[in-house]
């Protein structure tokens, strides 16, 4: 494991109030895998990572980052991870050449070593256009490459990244995930936060909901869809409803089924039937109706998503949090 984390608990205090930021956590992440940290605004992700990467130190709980232990060898954690934060920190009158061969004299390289390596990273992620220019004149997403490049200069272990690709245009976002799964290729493993489902499905290994502090589900995306519901098959019927009710019924593949009222324009009614795998389901439905005479008007396979997760365990939609 290249983090294992054990009751991990943050209060802050602030003008004689309590925040209970992160409540009892426990996470295990593998190495070399993309771990994710979804949750709605304030959940705790931030101050978990800050945790995690020896910023701030837990109230109570322990942690063994890759195979230190938080609270008696962060020196140790620190030189193994990189950690890039949800504000990023590149503005200044400087190149991002000059930036980078910095941090790696940070790390305890040589001025030749970290020149070579700046080159490298630059390359990497697509900078080396605009290595020698002011980092203040880059736009949003080419800063955001920056933020990162600085993370990895000393080559960690294990990178974390706090929100990599919130503020990006698709196009840039759509980059970064390059990026990172190309980070992962070459054998860093990465922990990421985000609040967007579709970058937790798509980009992690292995995911933690947190809402509240608390870990509210944890595993694969795929796993984590397939706890909730099955897939389900949304077919119209125009006249049929009840007939097709009665015999879809029966099937052992449908474990369950709604029938909605029919369209009044169209006299379309939708029969939801929960199944345990759409894509060997639909065959089946099919051949089931047209052996009856039904011929169906519309059908719609729905998979669950993250968001259909985060509802089932905290009963509030992650989306309407204006995420
Ligand atoms: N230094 C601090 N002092 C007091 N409260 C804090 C401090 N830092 C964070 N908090 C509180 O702890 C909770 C968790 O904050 P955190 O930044 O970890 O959330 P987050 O999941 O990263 O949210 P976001 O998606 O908005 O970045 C919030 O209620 C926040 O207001
Ligand atoms: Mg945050």
């Amino acid at each position: 494991m290249l983090i294992e984390t054990k009751g991990l608990k943050k209060v802050f205090k602030s003008r004689g109030k309590e925040v209970e930021a992160v409540r009892g956590v426990d996470l295990a992440v593998k190495e070399g895998e993309v771990f994710g940290l979804l949750g709605p605004n304030g959940a705790g992700k931030t101050t978990t990572m800050r945790m995690l990467s020896t910023l701030i130190e837990p109230t109570e709980g322990r942690a063994v980052v890759c195979g230190h232990d938080l609270a008696t060898d962060s020196a140790a954690v620190r030189r193994d991870i990189g950690y890039v934060g949800q504000e990023g920190g590149t503005w200044g009158e400087v190149t991002a050449r000059d930036e980078l061969v910095m941090q790696g004299r940070l790390y305890g390289m040589s001025k030749r070593t970290a020149a070579k390596r700046a080159a490298e990273v630059l390359e990497s992620f697509q900078l080396s256009e605009y290595a020698d220019r002011n980092v203040k004149t880059y736009s949003g997403g080419q800063k955001r490459r920056l933020d990162i490049a600085l993370g990895i200069m000393h080559e960690p272990k294990l990178l974390f990244l706090d929100e990599p690709t919130t503020g990006l245009d698709p196009q840039s976002r759509a980059h970064m995930w390059d990026e990172v799964r190309s980070l992962r290729e070459r054998g860093t493993a990465i922990f990421l936060t985000t609040h967007y489902l579709d970058e937790a499905d798509a980009l992690c290994d292995r995911l933690a909901i947190i809402d509240h502090g608390e870990v509210v589900a944890e595993g694969t995306p795929l796993a984590l869809k397939k706890e909730v519901a099955g897939d389900v098959v949304a077919v119209g019927v125009v006249g049929d409803g009840e007939k097709a009710r009665t015999l879809l019924g029966e099937k052992d593949f449908v474990r369950e089924i709604e029938s909605g009222e029919p369209d009044p324009a169209t006299g379309v009614a939708v029969l939801r039937l929960y199944v345990d795998e759409g894509a060997t389901a639909l065959p089946e439905l099919l051949r089931a109706l047209d052996g009856a005479g039904i011929a169906p008007a519309s059908i719609e396979l729905h998979r669950p998503s993250l968001d259909d997760v985060f509802l089932k365990q905290t009963g509030r939609s992650l989306r309407e949090e204006g995420n």
